[in-house]
């Protein structure tokens, strides 16, 4: 018996020495010390020593239990200081490392052009309000004076929703929404998303923005339309910048008119900018006309307003010198940019 317990010993300890994970301790253990492991084997058979010999078997089974015990422990803490050393090495964090650039964005050109104007016409007392890309007929077309059946609706077939819901061809709607519930003086500036069912190219895109802008009060009249967006086109262009009305036809104003603003790239003399004409088309404008005031219950007797609209993409185009309309959608990086 001393020498199956010497073996054990011996062997245990070198196994334990050579273990190289802690898995492998783990079997270790339970082949030497555990309930059905060789040392316990050993330890059953003490009955059949004599009285004599029992207790120096005893006493040297639990040496090399005591001696296995304290191996154990050592080689566990050591194997798993190992592993604790490797996942520190392996999860090493190089503080040294410059940090990856952050990217900063900005603001997208046609966000810039909306925020520029809107500005422009804050300073001048306007308030900046929204309406709902999905509209009724009534607040896009029917309480704009363009009745069913009226031929201004063909250039502007959209998408719709119902007989009577659609995606807004024009954000005009607002004018409508926002003398439905103000009362004169009322000054507002409408900046939003419009649809009509045009096929995509460089000039067109079923999406694009307009900017409103709307003044109802007392004694209003052309000079204070004119004034007004003079004001606007010089804010937005330069100072140099002129303006020229030109009579036009809206079913919502009268009488209406299309604004011209002098060529901000060669000032009016004639350039490719403004196909050598020294002028460039802006936006639409016009008197509210009595019917759509009286459809908001505003007199017309006694109060008169301007209204006005601006095609985003047009001028964002021109200023930014953007020869197709896509780009300011795809949102290609090395397009935006440059903004
Ligand atoms: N809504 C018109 C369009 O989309 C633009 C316009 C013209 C707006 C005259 C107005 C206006 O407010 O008075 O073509």
């Amino acid at each position: 018996m001393r020498e199956a317990l010497e073996k054990i010993r011996s062997e245990a300890l070198a196994a334990i020495a050579a273990a190289q994970e802690s898995a492998a301790l783990e079997s270790l253990r339970v082949r030497y010390s555990g309930k059905k492991g060789e040392l316990t084997g050993i330890l059953k058979m003490m009955g059949k020593l004599s009285a004599e010999e029992r207790p120096k078997m005893g006493q040297l089974a639990n040496d090399v239990r005591t001696a296995l015990e304290a191996a154990f422990t050592a080689r566990a803490a050591e194997l798993a200081d190992r592993a604790l050393a490797a996942q520190l090495k392996s999860e090493a964090v190089d503080v040294t490392v410059p940090a990856a650039p952050i990217s900063v964005g900005h603001q997208h050109p046609l966000t810039i052009v909306i925020n520029e104007v809107c500005t422009i016409f804050e300073a001048m007392g306007f308030e900046t309000v929204e309406g709902p890309e999905v509209e009724y007929d009534y607040y896009n077309f029917e309480a704009l004076n363009t009745p069913p059946n009226h031929p201004a609706r063909d250039t502007q077939d959209t998408f719709y929703f119902s007989d009577n819901m659609l995606l807004r061809t024009q954000t005009s709607s607002v004018q409508v929404r926002t003398m439905e519930h103000r009362k004169p003086p009322i000054r507002v500036i409408a900046p939003g998303r419009v649809y009509r069912s045009d096929a995509v190219d460089a000039t067109h895109s079923p999406l694009f923005h307009q900017i409103e802008g709307l003044l109802v009060d007392e004694g209003v009249t052309m000079a204070d339309l004119k004034g007004a967006l003079d004001v606007f086109a010089k804010g937005m262009f330069g100072a140099r910048t002129a303006t020229r009305f030109r009579p036009h036809h809206f079913p919502f104003t009268e009488p209406s008119a299309e604004m011209d603003v002098s060529c901000f790239a060669c000032g009016g003399e004639g350039c490719r900018l403004c196909k050598g004409e020294g002028w460039i088309e802006i936006l639409g404008c016009g008197m509210v006309h009595p019917n759509v005031l009286r459809g908001c219950s505003i007199d017309p007797e006694k109060y008169s307003g301007f209204a006005f609209g601006l095609g985003v993409e047009r001028v964002a185009l021109l200023r930014y010198k953007i020869d197709d309309m896509r780009l300011v959608y795809e949102n290609d990086e090395r397009f935006l940019r440059q903004f």
